[in-house]
């Protein structure tokens, strides 16, 4: 390991201690549902279907109560947030890319927070715009050049130049990585460590096995920093703006607190962004009149003088109509976990101390009881209905409370700039009968063997 490598995994601050979670009692109990795993979609809609809008049980040994209701959504993130810590998925983000927002806890994660926030504010993404249209542009126009590509591979291409783009601006042409099957790889190596009764690997067996993955993206990251560092171009970045914060216990700074952060909104950014879009594309496939009319609003604004602010844009109907549709159906992260720190009751159903907590959009937002028609993929549902005027907890693709995405603006904005920036050429060619989901990810994206056929224009 290189020394920036060690300063990138370096030591996670004290933090909450996790209880451990209540067992399963050894004497057979005819009430007690015991799963054998992993957790995928499938099991939860079945529990779902079986036990109503909560489902308590065993997976493996530890207790589970999957929260699916509204009402619990809301109590567990937002009005109880230090009540229901992330627990597996903070140590396997440390384990995977270092320590940073996402993995941290309590203070530390407040005043992180409140410094990259800053960064990430309307009127700094408006300076990044013209970047973002310039990426996406690029990268599509040789999609179309091929005519033939894999869906989400390329997705996850142009999600990752837009990125890079936007926290070192243009300062980073050399610095290379094989993202791809970085990527791949990584994200099963979080899925089996950040979900309890994924696996009976143990943790350490399973990160012992990522270790030259871990290397690479530490190397890779320093090797961005230090292009970041070197350049006299002096162009505000994401990077530059957020090491200009003035909160003095801050780990976003130059050396270890930085490079956690930036491995981490490259994991965090990525995947997130390229799944929608994955999906938009192939849940449009279907709906010819509206690839139509999204392509009269990507004529009308894109190019527009003077341009569009980001409110504006991110605003859009009918392309945040297809994006809200897209992440109800297919919400990247379809699984939010905590760990219950007290006793809690909620609503009624009572949380012992260690209880393994689990959350899911992608149940939550096809409940017929919030969502008519919940299967279908209606974006006209979106023109009349904003998210933030929907019954709270019904609608969290970007999460809630105070971990709710601090990225949320830059996710849509970056969606919104991708697809129509497609849906300005001709539509797909591609039929897209299959809606196959690859959910042995932590984020869940349509398969990658899906291709996306368009016409040379
Ligand atoms: C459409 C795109 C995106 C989606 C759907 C998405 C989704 C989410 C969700 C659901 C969470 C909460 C996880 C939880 O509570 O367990 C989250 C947190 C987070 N996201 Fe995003 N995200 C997106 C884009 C981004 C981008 C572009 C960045 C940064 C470059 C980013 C950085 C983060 C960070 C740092 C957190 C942790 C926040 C905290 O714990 O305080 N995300 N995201």
């Amino acid at each position: 390991m290189t020394t920036e490598t060690q300063r990138l995994f370096y030591p996670r601050p004290a933090s909450i201690p996790l209880p451990p979670a209540p067992v399963r009692p050894d004497e057979e109990r005819r009430d007690i549902v015991v799963e054998t795993g992993p957790l995928t979609v499938e099991l939860l809609q079945r529990l779902r279907q079986e036990s109503g809008t909560s489902a308590t049980f065993f997976l493996d040994d530890a207790l589970h109560v999957a929260l699916f209701a509204p009402e619990y959504v809301t109590q567990v993130l937002a009005k109880n947030p230090k009540k229901f810590l992330k627990g597996a998925q903070e140590s396997a983000f440390s384990a995977a890319v270092g320590w940073g927002l996402l993995s941290q806890e309590g203070e530390d994660h407040l005043s992180t927070r409140r410094q990259v926030h800053a960064g990430m504010h309307g009127d700094i993404l408006e300076e990044f715009t013209p970047d973002i249209v310039h990426v996406a542009r690029t990268v599509i126009a040789e999609w179309r050049e091929k005519g033939d590509i894999a869906l989400v591979r390329e997705s996850r291409r142009l999600a990752h130049q837009s990125l890079l783009r936007t926290l070192f601006r243009g300062n980073i042409a050399d610095v290379d990585l094989d993202y791809e099957s970085y990527a791949t790889r990584m994200n099963d190596a979080l899925m089996k460590s950040a979900v309890e009764g994924q696996t009976r690997q143990s943790r350490q067996d399973i990160w012992a096995a990522y270790a030259a993955d871990r290397s690479a993206i530490a190397d890779y990251v320093s090797d961005l920093i230090r292009a970041h560092d070197t350049s006299t171009q002096g162009e505000k970045s994401l990077i530059s703006i957020l090491l200009a914060g003035e909160a003095p216990s801050c780990p976003v700074q130059p050396g270890a607190g930085l490079h956690g952060q930036v491995a981490l909104f490259l994991q965090a950014g990525i995947e997130t962004t390229s799944s929608v879009l994955s999906w938009a594309t192939m849940l449009l496939g279907r709906r010819p009149e509206l690839w139509a009319a999204l392509k009269v609003e990507a004529d009308a604004v894109l190019g527009a003088s003077p341009a569009l602010s980001v409110a504006e844009l991110v605003a859009l109907p009918i392309a945040s109509g297809v994006i809200n549709e897209a992440m109800r159906l297919f919400p990247p992260l379809w699984l939010l976990p905590r760990i219950a720190v007290e006793d809690m009751d909620i609503s009624g159903i009572l949380i012992p101390t260690g209880a393994r907590v689990i959350l899911s959009p992608f149940i939550t937002h096809r409940d017929p009881d919030v969502f008519s028609r919940p299967r279908e993929f209606l974006p006209e549902r979106w023109i009349d209905q904003k998210p933030a005027s929907l019954t709270p907890g019904s609608f969290f693709p970007f999460g809630a409370g105070s971990r709710v995405c601090v990225g949320e603006r830059l996710g849509r904005l970056n969606a919104t700039i991708m697809l129509l920036t497609l849906a300005q050429g001709s539509p797909p060619l591609s039929k897209f009968s299959d809606f196959a989901l690859d959910n042995t990810m932590m984020l869940i994206s349509p398969k990658p063997s899906v291709r996306l056929r368009l016409a040379r224009d």
